[in-house]
């Protein structure tokens, strides 16, 4: 039956919800589909090689290495973590005593109770997923097996963790006490639930940024990450991109105050003789400040406003030695 147009509009919404009446906008879908996105980036051998070789063959002797979001066997190379194809060819060299790679199934994979895990050692390499492990076991780094082996058998956990549950993961991986090696994104420094871990001394920049990844498909990606860590850095060449000197000869463009009268330093400059809580980049924290006689002032981020216009956020940080 044909129907006036009123009368089609008011079908058309009942059966077809906006995005408002489903209570979400444009930018947050898009930001969610970005983030979906995200975590099926992958990371590309060259970057694994070039972070993980900077580390003292000590870090790995005898030790347990865990890769919590690593499908260690692929059809092939290219479908294999780049994390666990370096652990088994560095195997022997750098004497790892085990490592242990889970990868997620996801919620489709649920009753699937094929294995989603390995254990290599020097003898040869063992399937997760036989009778002592639960039907259900995701692959998930928080599913309580995976906690297990965090808990009871790993010494280092090494990862690039899919991006859209990074507080869960950094959450996890601080209170298991652990040492971590992982990628996450370069804004961490600066957003809210991560700021604590850099300011108690619990996590900090690793030697590498990682700006290319590998798409499902093993196109080219761009995405900003780098690498965290809590085992010891040895003199962090990126210290150099620090500018530490007087305020007085800092560039005019890249000292500024705020609203507040707060000062913001750009392009890495930092006041060797100023007192007060200043703001920083991301940047900043990841060259290594935190290392070099500042400390940061809390727990947040800081928005400056200059004439009543929002800046990009910063954190404040002060300087604690003399
Ligand atoms: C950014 S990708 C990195 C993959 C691999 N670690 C690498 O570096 O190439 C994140 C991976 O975590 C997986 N993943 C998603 N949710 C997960 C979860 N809850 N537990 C473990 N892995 C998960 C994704 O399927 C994806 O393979």
């Amino acid at each position: 039956m044909a129907k006036n147009k009123s009368e089609q509009e008011k079908i058309i919404k009942k059966t077809t919800p906006t995005l408002e009446e489903r209570g979400v906008t444009r930018q947050t879908l898009l930001h969610r589909a970005q983030r979906a996105d995200n975590d099926e980036f992958f990371t590309r051998y060259e970057d694994v090689e070039k972070e993980l070789d900077m580390y003292p063959k000590s870090v790995w002797k005898n030790k347990v290495v865990f890769c919590n979001c690593d499908d260690a066997v692929g059809n092939n190379e290219r479908t294999t973590s780049a994390f666990a194809l370096y652990f088994l060819k560095k195997f022997k060299e750098l004497g790892i005593k085990k490592l242990i790679c889970t990868h997620y199934g996801g919620k489709v994979d649920l009753f699937n109770q094929g294995p989603k895990g390995y254990i290599f050692t020097k003898n040869g390499f063992s399937e997760i997923g036989t009778k002592e492990y639960p039907k259900n076991y995701t692959g998930s780094f928080d599913d309580p097996l995976s906690l297990k082996i965090l808990r009871e058998d790993t010494d280092i956990v090494c990862t690039n963790p899919p991006f859209s549950r990074a507080i869960d993961y950094w959450r996890m991986i601080i209170e298991s006490g652990k040492k971590f090696l992982i990628i996450s994104n370069i804004t961490n420094p600066i957003t809210l639930a991560f700021i604590p871990y850099f300011k108690e001394g619990k996590a900090w920049a690793g030697y590498n940024r990682v700006d290319w990844y590998l798409t499902s498909k093993r196109e080219l990606t761009r995405a900003a990450g780098t690498w965290y860590t809590n085992i010891p850095i040895k003199n962090r060449q990126k210290y150099n991109h620090l500018k530490i000197i007087p305020l007085k000869d800092i560039p005019e463009k890249y000292k500024r105050y705020d609203d507040s009268k707060t000062l913001i330093v750009d392009n890495c400059y930092i006041p060797s003789d100023y007192k007060k809580p200043f703001a920083v980049s991301a940047r900043s924290i990841l060259n290594g400040l935190l290392e070099k006689g500042y400390a940061l002032i809390d727990d947040k981020v800081y928005h400056p406003c200059i004439n009543g216009k929002k800046c990009f956020a910063r954190v404040l940080v002060r300087k604690t030695s003399s």
